[in-house]
């Protein structure tokens, strides 16, 4: 039985190569997203799809398939496929959790430090030619890491690992989320975290409920001494009301790896505040994760193909 199968990205690794023994596979090649055209005239006939984050797969796309089981995506987050259509069309979606926590939170703690010690600040400083003073007292000082308080927002399995690394660092830690976890940190309320956290770092997926969840107000209830960080989707944060609160000094800084726009044009206010750090969206971005994120995405949906349970399932 061979089955046929759609993959909108060219992926590192030797599994879209291991996924033609067992199935016909077509698959975009351009290192862009596709145009939505090209998925949507070549899902018809498909017994599975592997996507990524920037394919957006909503009703009108499953609805031009007719034989699909399975969408696989390339990706921890699934904001942006419809699973509670495709599930009432019976097909599984399927996503990569786990193999990219670790990395994700290396990215997240490097965030923090990143901006609390304005390390790419100093490093302009000196390929701008503008290092002429030598070593001072009281130069370029930041806010120290170790012995802070971290508030995590969510403890799913990358609050978990960011708290993991905050131990290492004698970070005093406070969380909060939609219930208590069995973690060693305190368990507070967002007012409570907002207002005594030095660092305020964000974990939640968004849905309906996650979507501008920090707003102006809440972020005015951060001390005026601490950053926010935010690796998980831009719009978690209502961008424009970020930018408001950085303007009017009711934080020192952000670091962010996500935005409500990707890519985040130039033009962006965001890039021109000294004390926020910009990367763009990195999270998972090492070889190694990337790697076994195809591994999974692969195994997903072969098993989803041949109707047996996949790895990781969105429940
Ligand atoms: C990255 O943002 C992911 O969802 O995997
Ligand atoms: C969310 O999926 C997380 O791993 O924190």
């Amino acid at each position: 039985e061979s089955y046929k199968v759609l993959v909108t990205r060219k992926l590192p690794g030797p599994w879209i190569d291991s996924l033609k023994e067992i199935a016909e596979v077509e698959v975009w090649d351009g290192s862009e997203s596709p145009p939505r055209t090209w998925i949507m005239s070549r899902i018809k006939d498909k017994d599975g799809v592997l996507v990524t984050l920037s394919e957006r797969i909503d009703k009108e796309i499953i609805d031009v398939s007719s034989k699909l089981k399975v969408i696989s995506t390339y990706s921890v987050g699934f904001d942006h496929i419809d699973v509670h259509y495709a599930k009432s069309k019976g097909i599984k979606v399927t996503y990569t959790p786990e193999v990219l926590t670790d990395a994700t939170a290396d990215l997240i703690f490097g965030l923090i430090i990143t901006v609390a010690r304005r390390i790419v600040e100093g490093d302009n400083l000196i390929r701008s030619g503008k290092w002429n003073v030598p070593w001072n007292p009281e130069f370029m000082l930041g806010k120290e890491v170790s012995h802070s308080v971290l508030g995590i927002i969510g403890m799913g399995r990358i609050g978990r690992a960011v708290l993991k690394r905050a131990k290492g660092f004698d970070m005093n830690v406070i969380y909060y989320s939609r219930r208590p976890h069995d973690v060693e940190a305190k368990f507070v309320d967002l007012d409570t975290l907002l207002a005594n956290s030095d660092f305020v770092v964000i974990t939640v997926d968004l849905n309906s409920e996650t979507y501008h969840f920090i707003d102006y107000a809440k972020i005015s209830k951060m001390k005026r001494t601490a950053f926010i960080i935010n690796a998980s989707r831009g719009a978690v944060i209502k961008q424009d009301d970020l930018v408001r609160a950085l303007s009017e000094g009711k934080i020192a800084g952000a670091a962010l790896d996500v935005f409500e726009q990707e890519p985040l044009p130039q033009t962006n206010p965001l890039t021109k505040f000294p004390n926020v750090v910009l990367t763009p969206h990195l999270g998972s971005a090492t070889r190694e994760t990337r790697e076994k994120m195809a591994m999974i995405a692969v195994t997903n949906l072969v098993k989803c193909l041949k109707g047996e349970s996949p790895l990781y399932e969105v429940k």
